[in-house]
């Protein structure tokens, strides 16, 4: 069988999330990042974590046979490679909250599983690589990158990755090219940019695996809206890491991964040949 005609058949969550853990240990030294961290602060946080832990254990009187489970399903979790996809789903968006919220300028949403560095750069106005049968309506984007103080931030980069028409990632789903909907744009002079792309669909995390196990035991749902992935960099500029969202999604409300902020919600017009164009600028806080 040809993966290439019907990725969603070989799309399983063990295939997406072992990729995920490959590219988390392929391009991050998360370790090197805290290695100055003191032994105080690891043993508070290490302690509040277990308070939490300890308490809801006394509060709810959880049974050995709760304790077994939680036991697997810990394990099951690691031997299906899906840790990035649990934390990016229901701890990553507090870290990113706390991250951001000295920003003047956007503060942006999470990156979740699957960016990868050093898509093709299509200069400040191109359309990303898809195959010639992409399926999903055209969507054409443009937009400026600015710092907090008004000025147009010359030479900014824009990354952008988002899954296809069937809610698959490339390099991370089996089948579909490596760079397929993936490019990095580079801003001219005046910060501006025109992406050519399609519009994603809703995405559902993987349901297969053992994140999917605890979706359907806890009686939730595992969508994430519609959304476009993208990275801003600017020289001298803390990069923004965001999300954007379409109007009317039934998921914008309850956004699995509750990574959806009202000022990621885009305005898109139809463009009247069935695709759609959106604005949306970024505005960058200078580096601390
Ligand atoms: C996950 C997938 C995404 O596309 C995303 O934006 C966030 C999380 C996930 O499967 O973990
Ligand atoms: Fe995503």
């Amino acid at each position: 069988m040809t993966t290439t005609e019907h990725p969603q058949e070989v799309a399983t969550a063990a295939a997406s999330g072992a990729s995920a853990t490959e590219r988390f240990h392929a391009d991050k030294s998360p370790f090197e990042a805290v290695k100055d961290t003191p032994p105080e602060r690891v043993s508070m946080l290490i302690n509040d974590v277990l308070a939490g832990v300890h308490e809801t254990i006394r509060k709810h009187k959880v049974t050995y046979d709760e304790y077994n489970a939680l036991k697997a399903w810990l394990i099951n979790v690691g031997e299906d490679g899906e840790w990035p996809l649990f934390l990016d789903v229901w701890v990553e968006h507090v870290v990113e909250d706390v991250a951001t919220e000295h920003r003047q300028g956007n503060k942006g949403s999470i990156e979740g599983p699957y960016y990868v560095p050093d898509a093709p750069e299509l200069g400040a106005k191109g359309t990303v690589p898809m195959r010639d049968d992409e399926p999903g309506d055209p969507l054409v984007w443009t937009g400026q990158v600015r710092s907090c103080d008004g000025s147009a931030l010359a030479g900014a980069t824009v990354e952008l990755w988002h899954a296809d028409d069937d809610g698959y990632y490339s390099q991370f789903a089996p089948g579909i090219p490596e760079w397929n909907l993936r490019g990095t744009f580079t801003v001219d002079d005046d910060g501006r940019f025109e992406i050519t792309t399609i519009r994603p669909a809703p995405y559902m995390i993987p349901t297969d695996g053992s994140c999917g196990k605890m979706i359907s035991a806890a009686g939730w749902h595992p969508w994430r809206p519609a959304h476009l992935h993208l990275k801003v960099s600017a020289p001298g500029h803390e990069q923004l890491t965001a999300q954007l969202y379409f109007p009317g999604d039934p998921h914008n409300d309850d956004d699995v991964a509750s990574a959806v902020k009202p000022e990621l919600v885009l305005d898109p017009k139809d463009d009247g040949q069935g695709g759609f164009t959106i604005s949306y600028d970024f505005v960058l806080d200078p580096a601390k």
